[in-house]
């Protein structure tokens, strides 16, 4: 065996040797490896910073070169030509669509977009401010009980109809959370718009017949859906693949992938980014919080990232989409902070030591805002974009024979065995 990694266990003099295929080695192998009477040795990788839980074909990222590619496909090229539903397809089926393809897939979609009624009920029953992803989850969640013969998921066609089904419905349950939170009439879909026109028209229509969204900023919301639309193994797709190797139905596996997006160390960087400009609230105010982060009091919200160590490519796109989007809307005061704060971060010693640059969240929640989308709806955005990758993944997985259900060890802290206390005697 050439590829392969001899291991010496100083405590036995033992000598082992692990395969190593792919860069990595099986983290079962090295269970042989052990001390009498004690069990295997294992791998402790809180938050899994090197471990690889699946293989997957759907996206690539390179962290030191800034590389992401869906399906191969530089991000950049998807975002200058492509469309959203065009990359979703891309992300599900592995090849871009030919024309008749496209029509289809955007027909299977357009086809799906509208709600049961009783789940508009369920989204009326909430509280007049409950936060739109509380209201995106739990209805995503509740699809399940709706479409029950969506747990056949080892049926390939069934796949396929949950699939579309989701991808449809999100920005349908998304506006209407957004409606609801403003005490708005929820708007139906209209089919006769494209998949973001069509959102926009959700979100915004009042009394006119029908609603004209400008095409400068379709557009920009359309790359925001594209840079969103997968990052290989991220928290929230780890969730979905969690949960989802349970068997259960791609609607609770994603309603799991929406809670830890929710998160702020994860979508909700974006919403955190937001506020913390407006707390910073003027320029003056940005050396005493550079160096308020400097002493660990608080963090930078949308630099750094677990993977791109050089630069987030997305941060680039955004960043000219962002221009695009302020040509037709007016710049957004919170930029000029946001830009400051950028040249100062990036020249100075804490973050260039650490690697820490803008990530795409950076420059999201700015054009979020001139799209007029409250900072509440910013995650709900990135989970629309999300679906289909997490869908691409949850498919891979269901269909990979390799996979079992996520079951991760633990090193026991904690007491053994002890005899009851009576609470009298505590
Ligand atoms: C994204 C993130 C969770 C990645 O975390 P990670 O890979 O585990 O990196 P670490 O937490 O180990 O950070 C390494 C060092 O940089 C520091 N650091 C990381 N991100 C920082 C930030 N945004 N502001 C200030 N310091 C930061 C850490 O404190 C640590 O410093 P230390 O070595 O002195 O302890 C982290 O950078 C972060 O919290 N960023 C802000 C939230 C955000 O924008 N998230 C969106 C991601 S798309």
């Amino acid at each position: 065996m050439t590829d392969s990694l001899t291991i010496r266990d100083n405590r036995t003099g033992r000598e082992f040797e692990v395969a190593i295929t792919d860069g990595t080695i099986r983290a079962a192998d090295l269970k042989q490896i052990a001390v009498e009477g004690e069990p295997g040795l294992a791998t402790y990788d809180p938050g899994f910073v090197n471990t690889a839980s699946c293989r997957s074909a759907v996206t690539y990222i390179d962290g030191d070169a800034g590389i992401l590619e869906y399906r191969g496909y530089p991000i950049e090229q998807l975002a200058e030509h492509s469309t959203f539903l065009e990359v979703a397809y891309l992300l599900l089926n592995g090849e871009l669509p030919t024309a008749a393809e496209l029509e289809q897939w955007t027909h299977d979609i357009t086809y799906h977009t509208f709600l049961h009624e009783n789940v508009k009920q369920l989204i009326e029953g909430f509280r007049y401010d409950a936060h739109p992803m509380g209201m995106l989850m739990a209805s995503v969640s509740a699809l399940s009980t709706f479409y029950p013969d969506a747990r056949e998921i080892h049926d390939a066609d069934n796949r396929k109809l949950q699939i579309a089904r989701l991808i449809a419905k999100m920005p349908t349950l998304g506006a209407f959370a957004y409606r609801h939170q403003l005490g708005k009439p929820y708007v139906y879909p209209d089919n006769r718009l494209s998949y973001t026109e069509n959102f926009l028209a959700m979100l915004f229509k009042m009394s006119e017949p029908s609603y004209q969204a400008d095409p400068r900023l379709v557009k920009a919301l359309d790359i925001l859906l594209i840079l969103h639309a997968d990052h290989e193994q991220n928290c929230s797709t780890n969730a979905v693949r969690s949960v989802g190797s349970s068997e259960v139905d791609p609607y609770s596996a994603v309603g799991a992938g929406i809670g830890a997006l929710f998160g702020p160390l994860h979508g909700g960087a974006n919403e955190a980014v937001l506020a913390m400009l407006r707390r910073i609230g003027t320029t003056d105010n940005i050396p005493g919080f550079i160096e308020g982060v400097k002493a660990g009091k608080e963090k930078l919200m949308g630099f750094g990232h677990r993977v791109y160590k050089n630069y987030d490519p997305r941060a680039k796109i955004i960043k000219k989409a962002a221009d695009d989007v302020f040509a037709v809307t007016g710049v957004n005061p919170l930029l000029e902070i946001a830009l400051e704060l950028e040249k100062i971060a990036l020249e100075d010693e804490y973050f260039v030591k650490r690697k820490l640059y803008p990530n795409v969240d950076f420059y999201s929640g700015l054009i979020y805002e001139a799209l007029q989308f409250p900072p509440e709806m910013f995650t709900v955005l990135f989970a629309i974009g999300r679906t289909p990758g997490w869908l691409a993944q949850w498919s891979e997985l269901v269909q990979d024979k390799e996979q079992k259900i996520a079951r991760p060890k633990q090193i026991y802290t904690g007491h053994r065995t002890r005899e009851f206390t009576p609470i009298s005697e505590r």
